[in-house]
């Protein structure tokens, strides 16, 4: 098949999505597929269009020409009228789907997913309505809460509004305070007073206008792939120190995972069933992944929030929650297209 594979973007989450995308087009070529890897944003010339799916993608040419411009993203976009790179949705269209390995807004956030319904261009990953819904973790926490799926206590907070302390919203410290649609942890703060939480709103509003401020709950965590009705299996995230922040997620050797998770038979089948009945509440069809806490005092679990394309670095989970039931990341990939075409 001819595959465009997109990466890259203006989120905040750009370097891990270039590390997804690079990955997932090397295991495409490897399955015999035509992928070009390209970024949604950079676009790619005339030159690399007109080749594209005629002559082999040069891969680690083209991440290097990505990486290229990491520090002058924030630059382009001010002198930018249009999110799309040149070139790119004619290379979508050229392409039998799309691969999205994009993450945050502006591609894990139905934006993207909108466009291509228009055009008629086939897509991997959740319908748009369903990538918003997932991405705004105050909109899924309206939805989880409609569906009775188990969640921390919280609160949406807007930097407009008079400033609340979480005593105002009925939370006692530590409390974990979060960008609405944010990612990769970045912007998160576990606050302990009021020192830590006026830091906390205060970088989460340096990046958009909502936060989340929410119970923390102290505990194991976990984390389950779900791919239509069907839940992977569990895996378990230790940091070594701290939480699982965006260091640790991304630090080969910070983190102990473990897949399958040490639970009973009994937690394995409630987990999968919260992660199921969670992807289910905000209708996501492709491939996602839910974030869960199992609290301490009582073990019972706790949905933080469900990623629509979630990530496929070396060191993602969900590689290796597949890789536990004997699929490898190229069949994963191969997996992701499959349901797409589904669709
Ligand atoms: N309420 C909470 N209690 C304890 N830890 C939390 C809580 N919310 C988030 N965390 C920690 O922060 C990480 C990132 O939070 P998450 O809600 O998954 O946002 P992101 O979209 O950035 O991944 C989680 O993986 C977890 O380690
Ligand atoms: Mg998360």
């Amino acid at each position: 098949m001819k595959i465009a594979v997109l990466a890259g973007g203006t989120s905040t989450e750009r370097k891990v999505s270039i590390v997804s995308g690079t990955q997932v087009c090397k295991a495409l070529m490897s399955l015999g597929h035509d992928a070009v890897l390209a970024d949604v944003f950079l676009g790619i010339d005339d030159k690399a269009y007109n080749a594209a799916f005629v002559d082999k993608c040069d891969v680690d040419a083209a991440v290097r020409y990505i990486r290229s411009f990491d520090d002058n993203v924030e630059e382009l976009k001010k002198s930018r009228k249009s999110f799309w790179g040149e070139n790119i949705l004619k290379l979508c269209d050229k392409a039998d789907i799309v691969f999205l390995a994009l993450h945050g807004s502006n591609g894990e956030d139905g934006r993207v997913q909108a466009t291509f319904d228009l055009m008629g261009i086939k897509y991997t990953g959740s319908d748009y309505v369903s990538s918003a819904m997932a991405m705004d973790k105050s909109i899924s926490k309206k939805l989880f809460g409609a569906k009775g799926i188990p969640m921390p206590k919280s609160a949406v907070i807007n930097a407009d509004e008079k400033q609340v302390y979480p005593s105002d919203i009925g939370l006692l410290y530590p409390v974990m305070v979060k960008p609405c649609c944010g990612g990769s942890s970045i912007g998160c703060t576990i606050c302990r007073n009021d020192e830590d939480y006026a830091e906390g709103i205060r970088l989460a509003f340096s990046l958009e206008k909502n936060a989340v401020v929410e119970e923390y709950i102290e505990g194991r965590e976990f984390s389950v792939a779900v791919i239509g009705k069907k839940a992977y299996p569990v895996i378990e995230i230790a940091p070594k120190t701290g939480y699982y922040d965006y260091i640790n997620k991304y630090t080969e050797g910070n983190t102990v995972e473990t897949c399958p998770a040490s639970l009973d038979e009994a937690q394995t089948a409630e987990i999968q069933d919260i992660a199921v009945r969670a992807a289910e509440a905000l209708g996501l069809g492709g491939c996602c992944r839910a974030d869960i806490l199992m609290r301490k005092s009582d073990s019972r679990f706790f949905v933080l929030e469900l990623n629509s394309l979630p990530g496929l670095t070396p060191t993602s989970l969900i590689p290796q929650e597949f890789a536990a039931v004997g699929i490898n990341y190229a069949e994963l990939c191969q997996l992701i297209i499959d349901i797409a075409l589904e669709k």
